[in-house]
């Protein structure tokens, strides 16, 4: 019984001090300096956005009236580089995930949408792929309060479909949701991914979607 009491405190020392921060949703700890830097940068970009004032060489692969989009290859200069980094460290912030290093780098397009107040409002991360498993559709009934909760654990096939192109990271800043500007992102990646060719929906796979990502690809994949 005793042992038991002990384990329970040492469990909630481990936790002290980790702190969420209402506004931007960054679960960190407030007594390291390295984590509160790291929340300080997260915060600003969340709430602000990241800024983009133009490149001198940039490559504009479509023009909006609300805005445009600019490519970036592995192999461009190092301020396009930069700022890919500084929007994916925002998007890995906000999704919660930790630095996943792509399985070609050197083959990783990454497509961003400036907003026509100079800002990047969207990201989309793709790389080439040989198959992926399709997610199979949720559980219906009584289930599916379930599914809801433990919201990555998709169901997927495990007969592997071929595929070319895999979307590791797609994003809209908070405020600029519901836009279509995903949508304008996607389109422009089957038109650009492959030269000469505009990839099938069924050619492009989305890596472990969030729910908002499921909801997207579902919608974007039927229409
Ligand atoms: N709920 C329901 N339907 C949605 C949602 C949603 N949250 N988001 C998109 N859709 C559907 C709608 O039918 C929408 O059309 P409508 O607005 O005419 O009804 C259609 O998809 C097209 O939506 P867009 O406006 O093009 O999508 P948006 O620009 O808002 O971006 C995105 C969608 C990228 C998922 C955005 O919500 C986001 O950044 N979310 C947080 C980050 C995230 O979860 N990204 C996906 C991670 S998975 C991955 O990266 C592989
Ligand atoms: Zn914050």
């Amino acid at each position: 019984k005793e042992t038991e009491d002990q384990l329970i405190i040492d469990a909630g020392q481990k936790h002290f001090g980790t702190t969420v921060c209402k506004s931007c949703g960054m679960i960190y700890t407030a007594s390291n300096p390295e984590d509160e830097l790291q929340h300080v940068r997260h915060h600003h970009r969340f709430l602000e956005g990241i800024k983009y004032t133009g490149w001198k060489k940039e490559r504009v692969v479509a023009e909006f009236w609300d805005g445009k989009i600019v490519l970036v290859l592995p192999h461009d200069p190092s301020y396009a580089i930069r700022k890919v980094e500084d929007v994916q460290e925002l998007v890995d912030n906000e999704l919660g995930f930790h630095q996943v290093v792509p399985r070609c780098p050197n083959k990783t397009k990454t497509f961003l949408f400036i907003s026509d107040d100079k800002k990047v409002v969207g990201c989309l991360i793709a790389e080439p792929i040989k198959q992926a498993f399709r997610v199979l559709s949720e559980p219906t009934g009584p289930e599916s309060a379930s599914s809801k909760e433990c919201h990555r654990a998709w169901q997927c096939s495990d007969v592997p479909q071929p595929a070319v192109c895999g979307i590791s990271r797609i994003w809209v800043f908070r405020l600029k949701r519901r836009k279509r500007i995903a949508r304008r992102l996607v389109d422009t990646l089957r038109n650009r991914f492959m030269f000469g060719c505009f990839l099938r929906t069924d050619e492009i796979a989305f890596s472990d979607p969030t729910p908002d990502g499921k909801l997207f690809a579902t919608k974007y994949c039927n229409t």
